[in-house]
């Protein structure tokens, strides 16, 4: 019997991604001449090893991008659907923030000092997402550090939980996998000394009698986790999953850690906002200042009073937290521009409708080719997943990650004009992004399912 992935004969597989490369190659000549070597003074030939992480046969050197679209070097239009991996959630360079970029490098980028847009953000974060006090951080990943060390001083407590698949960012204590029910430091660390499992445990997500356990012995700090797992395949919560979560770690004096760096495409608030979850911390990053490096954490009154206590038997010094150039005047004014005039209700209402057609057109798609895939949305965020539904845990996730069909399809979907994350299916719809993008994007998922499938075979 022939192998199959996914529902799909490898052969057929292996034929696509041979036909896409070619074309690919045949297409690009330019990102050819100056990537195909590499780039030269680059370790692998790239600036991040990450962008090796594409199916392309190179890397495809980008010209411009401004809303929905990304111009390549060659001169090729792509409808972006990737958008920097939601760091672009809202649009390349809305107006706004490129504005308030521009009007703030010419008054200096940099101070170690705050600013009048500082003022207004702490007011803004307060306002959208029902926290009273905020840090600000460089990246989503130093949000999750310093809010993990807070959570540690505030409770006492050595001990964080983490739910398997997750991924919050390259924090050392959250890289705990569970494999075959026991846990392990994620196989792959690179230079890894430390046991991460002696102060990380980790059950699967949905699992509530594993998660009861783990909080009895009363030494976890912090759990920490997406409302949705967003990094494996995603994972959405069983019904009163959240509402269960928050009363057992209130019952066990743990404080929950809600990171929405991904699930800010449910809503202005965040899932959050839209499910009322009650977080003691709240960490946002990527988009949160319009695609600038830059993230915001939040946390409650006690939380707050807790901290406060712990550092009054410290000596002065350093706190383990903080780097530079965090909080700077440039990452300010773009914050507050993506968050008074980028983030608003009516542009999550035009993402929410296109996200909707376009999950229902993949649905339609996936249907009329037979596969055995499913398709699941966020608010503006859609993945589909080449397995059967719904996901329900991280070990699910895993399992029904296809890597060479998903590559086979990136590229066809690039080939045809439409950019998607590489690291997973997903697909974002921005404020930007237009019905004649999201039908494009159908019509290539449904061509390229359609030649998976169908009796001739591939291309
Ligand atoms: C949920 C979540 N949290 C945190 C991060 C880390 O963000 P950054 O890489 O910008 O630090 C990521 C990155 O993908 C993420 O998905």
């Amino acid at each position: 019997m022939a192998a199959v992935m996914g529902g799909v004969e490898t052969a057929r597989i292996a034929a696509l991604m041979a036909a896409e490369r070619a074309v690919f190659i045949d297409r690009h000549p330019r990102s050819a001449a100056q990537a195909g070597q590499g780039l030269e003074g680059f370790y692998q030939g790239v600036p991040m090893h990450w962008m090796l992480d594409w199916p392309m046969p190179f890397p495809l050197l980008v010209e411009s991008a401004s809303g929905s679209s990304l111009t390549d070097i060659d001169g090729h239009i792509l409808a972006d659907f990737c958008l920097g991996d939601t760091g672009s959630m809202f649009g390349h360079s809305p107006p706004a923030v490129a504005d308030a970029i521009a009007e703030q490098a010419r008054r200096g980028l940099t101070y170690m000092l705050p600013t009048g847009d500082a003022a207004a953000v702490g007011r803004l974060l307060q306002q959208r997402f029902g926290l009273p006090h905020w840090q600000v951080a460089g990246s989503a990943t130093d949000a999750n550090r310093f809010a993990l060390r807070v959570a540690r001083a505030a409770t006492g407590r050595s001990k964080i939980l983490v739910f398997n698949g997750c991924y919050h960012g390259t924090v050392d204590e959250t890289f705990v996998r569970l494999v075959d029910g026991k846990s392990v430091n994620r196989p792959g660390l690179l230079g890894q000394v430390a046991d991460l499992t002696t102060h990380t445990k980790v059950v699967e997500f949905n699992d509530l009698p594993a998660l009861a356990a783990a909080l009895a012995d009363r030494d976890v700090a912090c759990v920490i986790t997406e409302p949705v797992l967003t990094n494996c395949c995603m994972v959405l919560p069983d019904p009163g999953f959240h509402t269960a979560l928050r009363q057992l770690t209130r019952q066990a004096g743990t404080l929950l850690l809600i990171d929405e760096t991904h699930t800010i495409s449910t809503g202005p608030a965040g899932y959050c906002g839209r499910y009322g979850l009650e977080p003691d911390i709240f960490v946002l990053g990527k988009p949160v200042a319009g695609g600038v490096p830059a993230a915001v954490w939040g946390f409650t009154d006690q939380v707050s009073a807790d901290l406060d206590q712990a550092r009054a038997g410290l000596p002065p010094g350093h706190s383990g937290m903080g780097t530079t150039l965090s909080a700077n005047a440039l990452s300010l004014a773009a914050m507050r521009a993506c968050l008074e005039k980028v983030m608003t209700p009516d542009a999550y209402a035009h993402m929410e409708a296109l996200a909707e057609q376009l999950a229902q057109g993949l649905e339609a798609a996936i249907t009329a080719a037979r596969l055995p895939w499913h398709v699941v949305r966020v608010g503006a965020r859609v993945e589909f997943i080449c397995a059967p539904g719904p996901l329900r845990n991280g070990t699910e996730a895993e399992a029904a990650h296809a890597g060479p069909l998903e590559q086979a399809i990136h590229l066809a979907l690039l080939n045809r004009g439409c950019l998607i994350a590489p690291f997973h299916n997903m697909m974002l719809v921005s404020p930007a992004t237009e019905a004649a993008q999201v039908e494009r994007l159908v019509n290539a998922f449904t061509d390229i399912t359609r030649r998976l499938t169908e009796k001739r075979g591939p291309a």
